[in-house]
This record gives structure tokens, sequence and C-alpha cells, in this order.
């Protein structure tokens, strides 16, 4: 990574990022979810908790592969992958398929209920682990929605007891798993990541870094799942996000119509891909660390983990502020969304993309 002044203005230049984690939603929004990603992103990994969820492997390749069409229209050296949507029936026939397909770079899992179209998700983990021990042994990696249902346990202790009870278990059964603790939001999280070795990774989203619960409160665009946790939870995230080298961009960026997130019973997600880069510059701006921190959590990390080549071109970032608009257009109907942080100022933006 490099900084560098011109005629008053600063500059870096950085490796191309990566984002690991996003939703592009049904086959007839990509038109309009996946430019927002390959104008900022090399590989990026789409969710497959659609509607009707992805759940059979050559369906997931066909959806990554319409992806990186959608994708390589804006930026030629664009490459999209997916997690298979993993469910009671699946097989470990069906994780043979997955990891001979171009487009399917891991599987996710959905604990029943925990979130967006998770009713197919996972009911019995325990019945899952014929099909963890054959990802275990192909290398294949599984992507974990770190949160239990169990409505007794608060919504913000919903990932410290996922990752105390079954995190640890699963780690524990299938040690050489890799896995990635996806959207990392708590202390406990972060620390279960940064004491295992290195096949267990996480990603961070830049709400988990930029807000607290405090910031949350009444502001719909911020909600999400797993919640944004307290100020001390907001520390240990920013910290994982800094210096752990199996903490990597995911930006989980989950994009809803206005009229389904100001409402009574409003969909939790937040709509970060817009201003993806820039929000996560902010975020590291905010931490004292856009230097090769920075680089090494958006753009060489996640690529390393997956087995991906570290991509070779860079991209320009300019210190210039940038406004975030209040709408959005997410189909070609008629729908609209709001972005997180719609109408504040970010300090870095994109100088020259593609
Ligand atoms: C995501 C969505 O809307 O698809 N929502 C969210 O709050 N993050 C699903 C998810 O990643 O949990
Ligand atoms: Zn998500």
């Amino acid at each position: 990574m490099r900084i560098y002044e011109k005629d008053s203005v600063v500059f870096l230049v950085m490796i191309w990022p990566s984002n690991f984690h996003v939703h592009w939603r049904q086959i007839i929004h990509l038109m309009l979810t996946v430019p927002l990603t390959a104008k900022q992103f090399h590989y990026a990994m789409g969710m497959l908790n659609l509607k009707v969820p992805l759940i059979h492997p050559l369906d997931a390749n066909d959806y990554g592969r319409l992806a990186m069409i959608e994708g390589r229209k804006i930026n030629p050296n664009f490459m999209s992958y997916v997690a298979l949507y993993l469910t009671d029936n699946t097989t470990f026939e069906d994780i043979d398929i997955a990891v001979s397909l171009d487009h399917v770079l891991a599987a996710k899992l959905y604990p029943f209920g925990a979130t967006t179209n998770s009713d197919r998700g996972v009911t019995n983990l325990k019945k899952m682990w014929p099909v963890f021990a054959r990802m275990e042994e192909k290398g294949f990696p599984i992507c974990l929605h770190g949160e239990v249902t169990d409505p007794k346990i608060a919504l913000y202790d919903r990932e410290r007891v996922f990752v105390d009870t079954v995190l640890v278990e699963i780690h524990k059964v299938f040690p050489r798993l890799r896995i990635i603790l996806e959207h990392v939001s708590t202390k406990e999280g972060a620390q279960f990541v940064m004491d295992t070795p290195n096949n267990v990774g996480g990603t961070v989203a830049p709400q988990y870094m930029l807000c607290n619960c405090n910031d949350v409160y009444l502001w719909p665009t911020r909600n999400c799942f797993p919640m944004i946790n307290s100020p001390s939870d907001q520390e240990a995230v920013i910290y994982f996000a800094k210096n752990c080298e199996q903490a990597f961009a995911g930006t989980d960026s989950a994009p809803w119509g206005d009229d389904r997130k100001f409402c009574d019973g409003g969909k939790g997600g937040c709509l970060t891909e817009p201003y993806a880069v820039p929000l996560y510059a902010e975020a590291f701006y905010r931490a004292d660390a856009v230097d090769d921190r920075f680089e090494q959590f958006m753009s060489v990390r996640g690529p390393k983990f997956y087995g991906l080549e570290v991509p070779e071109d860079t991209m320009t970032l300019v210190r210039k502020s940038i406004e975030i608009k209040h709408s959005i257009q997410i189909d070609s109907g008629n729908m609209y969304a709001t972005p997180f942080m719609a109408g504040e100022v970010l300090r870095w933006s994109i100088d020259s993309s593609i």
C-alpha cells in the first residue's frame, strides 16, 4: 500500500479489495445489485438466502455464474462465488458436487429461524456431522451465521451463546474444518477466532466497526442480524479487524426496499454495498489504521483464506469527502432502499475505479 500527496490532495493506492459476504437477492435484482459490488471488489461471495433459497449445488453455481456475467459488464476482473445454502437434507454427495464447481467456494449454515429466509436452515446440527466430516476431508469451508435462536436468549447475546456452545463444539469435533464466523459482532466472536488456528477466520461488516447499539436505537437502517452490539463489543470488533490475520472484509450488504424496512416488524440488514470501500476506509480512519492493516483486511487476508490468488491490480482512494445518498434503486421496477448511514459524510472515496 502506498500513500502519497499531490497538489495537497492525499491518495492511497491499494490492492483491489474483495468482499466475502454480500446479498444480491433474486436473479431479477442482479443487474442492479451486482454492479455495486463489481465496481469496488475483485472477488465476491454472494449468499443464497433468496426467497426460495438455492440449496442445490448446480443452482448455486448458475447463480454465481450469472452474477459474474453481470459484474464483468463493468469490471472484467470481477469473480463471483457463492456459499451453498445447507439444509437438513444436504448430503455429502452435494458437497462432492459443490467442490467440483467453479463458483461454489463454500457452504453456509443458517440455523433455522436465525435470520432472513432461514426457514430452510438447519434444525439439528448433529445430523449435519457427516456433511461437516466430508467438508473437513475435502478442505471445503463452512460459513456460519453465528446466532442461536433460543427465545430465552436476548438478541444481544445470540452470537456469544453460539460461540460458547455451537462453535466451540463444531471446532472440537472437526478441528481441521475450515470455518468462517460471518459478521463478527461481539468480543466473544472476535476472541474465538483470535484464539484458534488459521483454519478459522471471521468476516467483519462495516456497521459493526462504525456503530454500537447506542447508535442503532431508533434507526431502522442500522438494524441487522446479529444486532449491532455494545460499545465494548464494537471496540473488540475494531481490534479484531485491524490486528487479526484471520479477519477480512465481508460487507453483509442486505438490500431491502424502504417499504420492508420502515415499518413495524421491519427487516434486518444494512445496505452497505453502494459505499462499501469508503465505509471501511472511514472505519479504519476512525481507528487510526489507514495503513497496511487496512489493505491486509480489505484485499489480502480474505483471498488467502480461501486459497485464491491475491489480485495484482490496484485501486486508488482519495482523501476527499463523499456524502452518502438517501436513496438507491435496487430493482428495475420502482424499489428504492435507504443506504446505511444515509446523509452522512465519509472521509475517503474511490478515485480510480474501472
Ligand atoms: C441478511 C439478509 O437480509 O439477507 N440480514 C441481516 O440482517 N444481516 C441475512 C443475514 O446475513 O443474516
Ligand atoms: Zn448476510
